[in-house]
């Protein structure tokens, strides 16, 4: 039987008088590969910070691994979307990877800290960055430092938002070839069309209301190899809206 990952039932969300989410309900497995997609404003943002508990429903249910958001933090890895560094505070690619590893109360870092650090850089193909200051890093290089703080913590639900907006096309490849090779439960918020052909089990088009995309890779094949991103927002916003 397959498990739930997240249960999102009849979610409503607003942050002053209009809703930015409405009557949204949705079940994603554990293990799944997901890519919220849709309009800038859309509410896919939203969505997540909800995921986490970092925002309350204005009506509706959530529940991850079973229990309420904030319950469930630490089974989450989180990339928030545009995370900008204080250029004035010198810290090295390392010590922003074990970030994900302090617990309140917990200020210094053990053995098993530094073999999950080493174990992820390597995975991350990453060892040559960890003692480079992460303000002097290209945006490809700091997006890996910031996905493998996120795994550090070893999460059963990755959720990554837009973690190639501003990387150049070989590190938004990269980015997208290790999310493959990861085995948890993934949602990744893009604008990038390269992530509906790079294994995505579903994708959610998010616009205030939710569709849900079961099949996009036969869509897209459907279109004999030619389509564009316009397109293909397009015509999921017709069948969202209709
Ligand atoms: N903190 C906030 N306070 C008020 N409105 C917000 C806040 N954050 C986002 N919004 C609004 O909510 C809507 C959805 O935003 P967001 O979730 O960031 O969309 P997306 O990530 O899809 O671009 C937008 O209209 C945005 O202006
Ligand atoms: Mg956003």
């Amino acid at each position: 039987m397959r498990l739930p990952a997240v249960e999102v039932k009849e979610l409503y969300f607003r942050y002053d008088k209009e809703y930015v989410l409405e009557k949204i309900t949705a079940t994603i497995w554990d293990k799944e590969y997901i890519a919220i997609i849709g309009p800038n404003g859309g509410g896919k943002s939203t969505f997540v910070r909800l995921l986490l508990g970092l925002l309350q429903p204005t009506k509706g249910k959530i529940s991850v691994y079973g229990r309420p958001p904030l319950e469930a933090r630490r089974l989450v890895g989180y990339l928030p979307q545009n995370v900008n560094f204080n250029l004035d505070i010198p810290l090295l690619a390392r010590e922003v990877i074990l970030q994900g590893r302090l617990e309140s109360g917990k200020y210094r870092f053990g053995s098993e800290d530094m073999k999950l650090l080493y174990q992820i850089a390597k995975e991350l193909n990453i060892e040559n960055l960890l003692d480079r200051k992460i303000s002097d890093l290209s945006g490809g290089e700091r997006q890996r430092v910031l996905l493998a703080r996120a795994l550090i913590t070893k999460p059963k639900l990755l959720i990554l938002d837009e973690p190639t907006a501003s990387v150049d096309i070989a590190s938004q490849k990269r980015i997208y070839q290790i999310l493959k090779t990861l085995s948890m439960t993934k949602i990744v918020i893009s604008h990038d069309i390269n992530i509906l052909l790079e294994g995505v089990d579903r994708v959610f088009y998010l616009n205030r209301k939710l569709f849900i995309h079961e099949n996009i890779q036969l869509d897209i094949q459907n279109k004999e190899g030619h389509f564009c991103e316009m397109e293909l927002f397009e015509e999921l916003r017709r069948r969202c809206d209709g």
